[in-house]
C-alpha cells in the first residue's frame, strides 16, 4: 500500500538571497526525502513558497525605498532560480500574495473566530512618538525577560529561541529611532491558545519518533504555560483582517504563514484541474503523514501554534513529524546578513554545480547539534568521498567497459561467492539507506550509500580486472558486469542526494532520467555505454582560497 506523505517546507522571507544554512537545515532534507518517497512508491505533496509578508520585507523595502512587494518580487524570483539550479523538487512553489493564500488564511480565520478559539482584546502596544506608529515586534529590541539576553527581538529571542511578547522586553528600544517607545491602546485579536494546552500536551507527549530536542522544546513551553497570542498587527502590509473596521491592521504573518502549507496544496489541487485533491493529504482520517522541514527557530509555530489552529479548525491532519534541524554555521559563526558573513546561494550556483553541495550539506547536515561549514570542508568531503569513492568507481568501470567490450555492458560467466555476495549488499543498502530517509537520518543515509560504494572499490581492486583482461577475458568480464550492476544501484540510491549526476549516469547507461523504483535494477549484458566524463571534479587548492576571499565581497 503506497503512504501519503505531505512534505510541508518552511517559507523562506523573500528578503534576500538565501544562504547555505538554509539549504542544510531544510529544503535539502526536505527534498532528498521526498525523491526517496516519490522513488519508493508513495504519494508525495511537497508544497512551500515565498513569505512576502512580515518586518523583514518591509524593513528592507525602507531601507531600499521601494515597494515591499518589489522587493518581495525581486526575491521570489531569486528563489525560483534558485531552486531551479539546485534542483528542489516542488510539486508547487508558490508565493503568500496570492489571492487564494488570502481566501484560506482569512477563511481560518473567521473559522477560529466563530468557535471561539479567536477573541478581541484591546491591549496596550509599543508606539515610537518620534516615527508616529505603532511598532511591529521586529522593530523594537531589548532584554529577554526567559534568559536576559539584551539585544531579544520582540517577535523572538535569537538567544533562547522564545516567541516574545515586545511589551515583556526589559528597556524597550525603537530599532527605528532607537528612542524609547511609549505605550498604547489598540484593538486586535487574540488565538486562545490555553485553551489547546491539554489537548497540545497530550498530542505531544505521545510524539515518541519525534527528535528529542523538539519534543522537550515544546512540552517544556506547553508546562511553562500558554497564553492568548496577538494575531493582527498595527501594519498595512499583509492579509486583511475579514471584518470591516480593521482596515489599518493586517493578520500577523506567521499566522496567515503557516496557513500557506494548506493554501499551497488547494492551489496545487486547482491548478492540475482536481480541486479536491488536496484533500487525500489534509484530511485527518486520510492517513497522511505530514512532514514539516523546519530551522529550530520556527519549532514553536509548528508545534504548537499551527497544530493547535489545525485542532481548533476540525477535520485537518496535524503534523506526523517536524524534524526541525539545528544550524549550520560559516567557519565558527553564525550565519549573518547584517554582517555579511555567509557563503550565499545563489552566487555559489553560479559559478558550481550542484550536486557536490548537495553532497557536503547532507554529509554536514546539522541534525542533533549546531555544525559548521568551510570551504576546506567541502574541499576534503569532495575530494575524499565523493570522487574518490563514488565517482571513481563509477569512472573506473564505465570507461573500461568502453575500451575493452566494444563500449557494452560485457556478458558475465558464472558469479562466484564474492558477486553474489556484492550484489546483495546492494540489496541490503537500499533497505538501509531507505530506513535511515524514512527516519530523516540524512547523514547515515549517505553514509550507508557511501559504504556500498566503498565495497565496490575493494571489489575491484581484489578481482583486478586489467590484469584480469590479459588473460581471462571471461573473468574480467564477469567483473566488469558486476561492478556495473553496482554503479545502476548507487545511481538509484544517489538519486534523492545527488540528483544531477544520476541523470549523467542515467544517460551512459541508457536508462531513463529518473529512476522507476526504490530497488535494483539489472543493466543487461551488451547495454552500449554512452561516452563517459568524470561525474565530478576535484576541488584543487586555489578553489578554497578563492572562496575564502571572497567572503564578504558579495551580497544580495
Ligand atoms: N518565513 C519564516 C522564516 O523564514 C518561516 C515561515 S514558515 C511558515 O523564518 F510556517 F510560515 F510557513
Ligand atoms: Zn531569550
Amino acid at each position: 500500500m503506497p503512504e501519503r506523505i505531505f512534505i510541508g517546507v518552511a517559507w523562506p522571507y523573500v528578503s534576500g538571497w538565501p544562504h547555505l544554512g538554509h539549504v542544510a537545515g531544510v529544503y535539502l532534507p526536505a527534498d532528498i526525502f521526498s525523491r526517496y518517497h516519490r522513488l519508493a512508491g508513495n504519494e508525495v505533496l511537497m508544497v512551500s513558497g515565498s513569505d512576502e509578508h512580515g518586518t523583514p520585507i518591509t524593513v528592507r523595502a525602507d531601507q531600499e525605498g521601494k515597494t515591499p512587494k518589489e522587493i518581495a518580487d525581486r526575491y521570489h524570483d531569486v528563489l525560483l532560480w534558485c531552486w531551479e539550479k539546485l534542483g528542489i523538487s516542488w510539486d508547487l512553489y508558490t508565493r503568500t500574495g496570492t489571492d487564494n493564500h488570502r481566501q484560506v488564511a482569512q477563511d481560518m480565520f473567521k473559522r477560529l473566530l466563530e468557535q471561539g478559539y479567536i477573541f478581541e482584546d484591546t491591549t496596550p502596544h509599543l508606539y515610537c512618538e518620534t516615527d508616529k506608529r505603532f511598532l511591529p515586534d521586529r522593530y523594537v529590541e531589548g532584554r529577554c525577560p526567559n534568559c536576559g539576553f539584551d539585544k531579544a527581538r520582540g517577535d523572538q529571542c535569537d538567544n533562547c529561541g522564545r516567541p516574545l511578547d515586545a511589551l515583556d522586553l526589559g528597556n524597550p528600544r525603537c530599532r527605528l529611532c532607537g528612542g524609547e517607545p511609549v505605550i498604547r491602546q489598540s484593538a486586535h485579536f487574540f488565538l486562545a491558545l490555553d485553551k489547546f494546552s491539554d489537548r497540545l500536551r497530550e498530542w505531544v507527549s505521545e510524539q515518541h519518533h519525534w527528535r528529542p530536542n523538539v519534543r522537550n522544546f515544546t512540552l517544556g513551553m506547553i508546562d511553562e504555560g500558554l497564553k492568548p497570542r496577538p494575531i493582527t498587527r498595527d501594519i498595512t502590509w499583509g492579509v486583511p483582517i475579514p471584518l470591516p473596521g480593521y482596515e489599518d491592521k493586517r493578520i500577523y504573518v506567521w499566522f496567515e504563514a503557516v496557513c500557506g502549507y494548506l493554501s499551497a496544496s488547494k492551489e496545487w489541487a486547482a491548478r492540475k484541474g482536481e480541486p479536491d485533491a488536496w484533500r487525500q493529504f489534509w484530511d485527518a482520517d486520510s492517513g497522511v503523514k505530514a512532514y514539516y522541514f523546519i530551522g529550530k527557530d520556527n519549532i514553536p509555530f509548528h508545534t504548537i501554534i499551527w497544530p493547535a489552529m489545525l485542532m481548533g479548525y476540525g477535520g485537518l491532519a496535524l503534523p506526523f513529524d517536524v524534524p526541525a534541524n539545528e544550524y549550520l554555521n560559516f567557519k565558527g559563526q553564525q550565519f549573518s546578513r547584517g554582517r555579511n558573513w555567509a557563503v550565499w546561494l545563489p552566487d555559489y550556483l553560479e559559478r558550481h554545480p550542484p550536486d557536490p553541495l548537495r553532497f557536503v550539506l547532507c554529509a554536514e547536515m546539522p541534525e542533533t547539534q549546531d555544525n559548521d561549514f568551510t570551504w576546506e570542508k567541502y574541499q576534503s568531503r569532495v575530494n575524499n568521498e565523493l570522487v574518490a569513492t563514488y565517482g571513481n568507481f563509477v569512472h573506473r568501470v564505465l570507461t573500461f567497459a568502453r575500451n575493452n567490450f566494444e563500449g557494452k555492458v560485457p556478458s558475465p560467466g558464472e558469479l562466484g561467492p564474492e558477486e553474489k555476495e556484492l550484489l546483495s549488499r546492494c540489496e541490503l543498502a537500499f533497505e538501509e539507506v531507505g530506513k535511515e530517509l524514512e527516519a530523516c537520518r540524512f547523514r547515515n543515509a549517505l553514509k550507508a550509500a557511501l559504504s556500498l560504494a566503498q565495497r565496490a572499490n575493494g571489489y575491484l581492486n581484489v578481482r583486478e580486472p586489467w590484469e584480469q583482461i590479459k588473460s581471462d577475458r571471461q573473468a574480467a568480464a564477469t567483473t566488469i558486469w558486476t561492478a556495473v550492476q553496482v554503479v545502476s544501484a548507487l545511481r538509484i540510491i544517489f538519486w534523492p542526494t545527488l540528483p544531477f549526476s544520476s541523470e549523467k549516469l542515467a544517460e551512459y547507461l541508457q536508462e531513463d532520467p529518473r529512476p522507476e523504483r526504490w530497488a535494483p535494477k539489472t543493466i543487461e549484458a551488451g547495454t552500449p555505454i554512452g561516452p563517459v566524463q568524470p561525474l565530478f571534479k576535484k576541488i584543487d587548492d586555489a578553489l578554497v582560497e578563492e572562496e575564502n576571499a571572497r567572503i564578504g565581497t558579495v551580497s544580495g
